[in-house]
C-alpha cells in the first residue's frame, strides 16, 4: 500500500526532494501528497510544483494565536488524510493544537544530536563549537513530535558526524545535508514497512 505523506517546510526543500526522488524511484512505497510551507518564497515550494504535487504556502493570518494558527493548519492536513506528516526543515513550533490530532505521525529532521544545538543555525554552531575546541563531532537525528518540545522527542534514528580538520562550513554543511537526505529517507522507509493507515 502506498502511504501518503504531508511535508512541511520553510526553506530550500533539500530534505523534501530527496523523499519526492525516493518516491519516485520507487525506494519509497508513498505518495508527496501535499507541501506545505509558512514561508511563501521557500524554494520548496516551487520543488513540489516541479514534481507535480499540490504546493501549499499557509498564510498566518493577522491577529490570529499561535493555536488558531495551528487549528487551521490541522484541519488542512487531515483533508489530506496523511499517514505521516514530515518537518522537513519546518522552522515554526507547531503547539498540541496541531499535534494532538496527529499522535505519533510527525516527525522532525533536526541537524544535531538528541540536546544538543536545538532551534535555528545548529549547523553553523556546531562548526563554532568545533572551531572553539568543544566538541570533535556532532549528528543529525529524525524523532517523532510528541509535544510543544523544540527537536526534542523519541528519537527513531540518529548519525553522527565527525569533522574534518580545516573543512570550510560550507562543505561540511554540504556533508551534513547528505547525512540528512539519507537518513530520513531510510527513517521512513523503516516506519513505513509497518505502516498502519492513519484515521482522523
Ligand atoms: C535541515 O538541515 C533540517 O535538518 C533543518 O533545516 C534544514 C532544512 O534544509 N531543520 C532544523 O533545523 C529544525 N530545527 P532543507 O530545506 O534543504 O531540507
Amino acid at each position: 500500500m502506498t502511504s501518503r505523506l504531508v511535508v512541511l517546510i520553510s526553506g530550500n526543500g533539500s530534505n523534501l526532494q530527496a523523499i519526492l526522488d525516493a518516491c519516485k524511484s520507487g525506494e519509497l512505497l508513498a505518495s508527496v501528497v501535499c507541501v506545505i510551507s509558512n514561508k511563501a518564497n521557500a524554494y520548496g515550494l516551487t520543488r513540489a510544483k516541479n514534481a507535480g504535487v499540490e504546493a501549499i504556502h499557509f498564510v498566518k493570518l493577522e491577529n490570529e494565536t499561535r493555536q488558531e494558527y495551528d487549528k487551521r493548519l490541522a484541519d488542512f492536513v487531515i483533508t489530506k488524510q496523511p499517514d505521516y506528516i514530515v518537518l522537513a526543515g519546518w522552522m515554526r513550533i507547531l503547539s498540541s493544537a496541531f499535534l494532538n490530532h496527529f499522535p505519533n505521525r510527525v516527525i522532525n529532521l533536526h541537524p544535531a544530536l538528541p540536546d544538543t544545538f536545538v532551534g535555528t543555525y545548529a549547523i553553523e554552531r556546531a562548526y563554532e563549537a568545533y572551531q572553539k575546541g568543544e566538541i570533535d563531532h556532532t549528528g543529525v537525528m529524525v524523532h517523532l513530535v510528541p509535544d510543544e518540545g523544540v527537536d526534542d522527542g523519541p528519537v527513531l534514528a540518529k548519525q553522527e558526524i565527525n569533522f574534518i580538520q580545516n573543512e570550510t562550513l560550507e562543505d561540511f554543511e554540504t556533508r551534513v545535508h547528505k547525512v540528512e537526505h539519507k537518513l530520513l529517507v531510510q527513517t521512513l522507509k523503516n516506519l513505513l514497512t509497518d505502516n498502519v493507515r492513519f484515521n482522523p
